[in-house]
Order: structure tokens, then sequence, then C-alpha cells
């Protein structure tokens, strides 16, 4: 069938999110960003007490998710946990259950759910590789790890968190080893993906190059 898909997938704190989301926005297409949907599972353990390394566990939580979405604000269970799962914690938690091949099935029609007319931008770690391999265009977004702890240390700055910027850098690059070595869909660029550097570049640079590979293929 014929409603396209735009994949972008990447390290943490590369501009995934932002950029998908500004490239939704341009185009009028739906916006899925399948980490809130790993976060929310995260944070659904946490509330419950399910241990990250009880696969079945995990996996019976993600496939009972009640989730609502609405104008980029996320429900869990009737209450809106928005700014809940952008939590570091919630993050670091997402990668161990993200692990789980089981979770990650359970979560796998959800994800296929959000490719309705007239299109879909996907952000994640898989989107280009395991959930959309027919996407027209795939995008591997990435910029160096002092860049992305640089951004992630403004953003928590700018929500009244407090952070410091070498712990973040750990913490990502834990997270992004973790990503790339587990056998259950790692991170990589998908084989006809083109690679993006936005290291120095202002997203809207990175939006309009978006927008430019997309009317390429059009
Ligand atoms: O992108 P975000 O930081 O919200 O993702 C949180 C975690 O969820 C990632 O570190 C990764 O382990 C996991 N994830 C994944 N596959 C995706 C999206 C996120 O494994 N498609």
């Amino acid at each position: 069938d014929d409603i396209p898909v735009i994949t972008i997938d990447g390290p943490t704190a590369s501009g995934k999110g932002t950029l998908a989301s500004e490239v939704a926005k341009a185009l009028g297409y739906h916006l899925l960003d399948s980490g809130s949907l790993y976060r929310a599972t995260a944070l659904a353990a946490l509330r419950q007490s399910v241990p990250a390394d009880d696969e079945e566990g995990v996996a019976r939580l993600a496939t009972a998710l009640s989730l609502r979405f609405d104008d980029h604000r996320i429900e869990l269970d009737g209450q809106d946990v928005t700014e809940e799962l952008r939590r570091e914690d919630v993050g670091l938690l997402a990668s161990r259950v993200s692990a789980h091949a089981r979770v990650r099935d359970a979560l796998r029609e959800l994800q296929l759910s959000f490719r309705r007319l007239p299109g879909l931008v996907a952000d994640g770690r898989d989107m280009g590789t395991v959930i959309f391999p027919q996407a027209a265009l795939k995008v591997f977004l990435t910029a160096s790890a002092a860049t992305r702890a640089e951004r992630r240390h403004k953003q928590l700055i700018s929500k009244g968190f407090s952070a410091n910027i070498s712990d973040l850098r750990q913490d990502l690059e834990a997270r992004d080893a973790r990503d790339r070595s587990r056998s259950a869909a790692p991170m990589k660029p998908a084989e006809d993906a083109v690679s993006l550097d936005n290291s120095a570049l202002s997203i809207e640079e990175s939006v309009q190059q978006v927008l430019a590979w997309w009317k390429q293929r059009q």
C-alpha cells in the first residue's frame, strides 16, 4: 500500500525527537515517538515493582499498556505522564526493558497502528530496520557524544532539573552501547539509510535536509 513513512533512527539525544516532530509538522504527517512506548513500559514496571530483567513480566505489562496519545501528550492509565517519561532514570530503565525480544514483540502492533494517512514520521532505534522496513526515506541521525550530552544538559536545566554533563555523557554512552550490542533489534543504520550528523547543524538546517531528501524521493 502507499501510506508514506519516514524513519529517523539514531542514538540518545541526537535530536531525533525534535527533527521527527518538525518534519511531521511540515508535511502534515502523524508522529510516532517509539521511545515513549519503551519509556511507558519502564514506568509501568517501576510502578508495579516488576524487575527489569523479568522478561515475561515486563512483556505482560507492555501488552496490557493502557496508553492515550493526544496532541504530544501521553496518558498512562488515565494519568498524564508526559513529563515523567522524560526522566533520566526512566530512559535508562527503558533501555534495559527494551533489550527483551518479547517486550519488543509486545509493542510491535501498537507501533504499526501509527501508520495512517496522510503519512507517518517515526523515530527510534529500529524504525527503519525492523518496524517499517518498507519506509521510503530512512535517516540515521548522529551527533558527537559531547554535543549530545550538552543538549541533554540544556534540556534538563530548562525543565528545572539539575544535571551534570559528564554524568549525562556517561549515561548516554552506556545506553547507546547497550542499544547497539543487544541481540534483539540492535540500533544500527538500515542498509538503505542516509546518515546525517547534525553536530554542527541547526534544527532548521536538519529539517530542510530531510525535506530535500523526501522531495527527491517523490
Ligand atoms: O529515544 P528514547 O531515549 O526515548 O528511548 C529510550 C530507550 O528505549 C532507548 O535507550 C532504547 O533502549 C529504547 N528504544 C528502543 N527502540 C526504539 C526506541 C527506543 O529500543 N525504537
